[in-house]
């Protein structure tokens, strides 16, 4: 399997890029991470369908670093079209690759930029039946508060995206992020049916393997998309996120036990390294 040190991993070119939509989404496959938004007249009017070839329900994991969780995830819905956002290049391109060397699954995409800004302009209202949110970035800092994915806007968009009967679906071996998760989805009126689920129900992520490995604790639960009209912006829940921001500690709880990862390559990388990957042209 194709190494992970530093930023390295190819641009995919010719058949090795059919997974990936940069080119549709952005003109290039080497544009993409923080880059910013989209080029407007490349999606406007975007067709998920258009994108997969067929009509079907719609699945969306962000974060798919290694691409164990999301490949799985295909595998196991092959009625679906399932398509991931990461922001690190090296995992957007390397997973391309590995999809296109395998022959598939043929109903998965990939996306290297940022979901914060792509689910507003790649996803209409209700468009998915699915959200996956597997082990995000705590974002520990204050000052990095700002890159932490869920929040209350970010809940907001979901509520609008996700179609009725449809789920956010959230792991965690941090249980601070993911009461905060819990939280500001509860917060909309559009989401309720909290429900914990087990480590059968979906597939293990990367980290998640190693979480279960070692014993650590992981938690799981999924928010369902009520019958109810979107509520629209409500302002009153940002005030709130603002005054509870200032509270959050800003380390790792004492105890929290960091899930020793079994690739040793990503320990190597570098603030520096992760920047770089992230920045939006290759
Ligand atoms: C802690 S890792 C978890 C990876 C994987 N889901 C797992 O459970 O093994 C978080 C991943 O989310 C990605 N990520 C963070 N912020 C993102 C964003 N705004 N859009 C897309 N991906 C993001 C990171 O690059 C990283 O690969």
């Amino acid at each position: 399997m194709a190494r992970l040190r530093g930023t390295s991993a190819p641009l995919p070119q010719g058949q090795d890029a059919w997974p990936l939509l940069n080119e549709q989404v952005y003109g290039s496959h080497a544009r993409g991470g923080n880059t910013g938004r989209p080029d407007p007249a490349l999606v406007a009017g975007w067709s998920w369908e258009r994108a997969f070839g067929r009509a079907a329900p719609l699945f969306l994991e962000v974060g798919f670093n290694r691409g164990k969780f999301i490949t799985a995830l295909a595998e196991r819905f092959p009625d679906h079209n399932v398509v991931g956002i990461e922001i690190r290049r090296k995992f957007a391109w390397r997973l391309s690759q590995l999809t296109a060397a395998a022959g598939g699954p043929a109903h998965l995409r990939l996306l290297w930029g940022d979901a914060k800004v792509l689910l507003a302009d790649l996803f209409g209202p209700g468009s998915l039946q699915g959200m996956f949110i597997t082990f995000p970035d705590p974002w520990w800092k204050r000052r990095h508060s700002k890159r932490r994915l869920v929040d209350t806007r970010f809940a907001e968009e979901l509520a609008e995206r996700v179609a009725v009967g449809g789920a956010v679906w959230v792991k965690s071996d941090v249980e601070l992020i993911a009461h905060e998760i819990r939280d500001a989805l509860l917060a909309r009126p559009e989401f309720g049916a909290l429900t914990p689920f087990a480590q059968d129900d979906l597939p293990l992520t990367y980290r998640e393997t190693s979480c279960v490995r070692h014993g650590l604790p992981v938690i799981r639960f999924r928010v369902t998309r009520l019958d109810v009209p979107f509520a629209g912006r409500l302002d009153a829940l940002y005030a709130a996120e603002e005054a509870a921001r200032a509270l959050r500690p800003e380390a790792p709880p004492e105890g929290y036990v960091e899930p020793p990862l079994e690739d040793a390559d990503t320990h190597e990388d570098t603030d520096a390294d992760a920047d770089a990957d992230t920045a939006g042209d290759a």
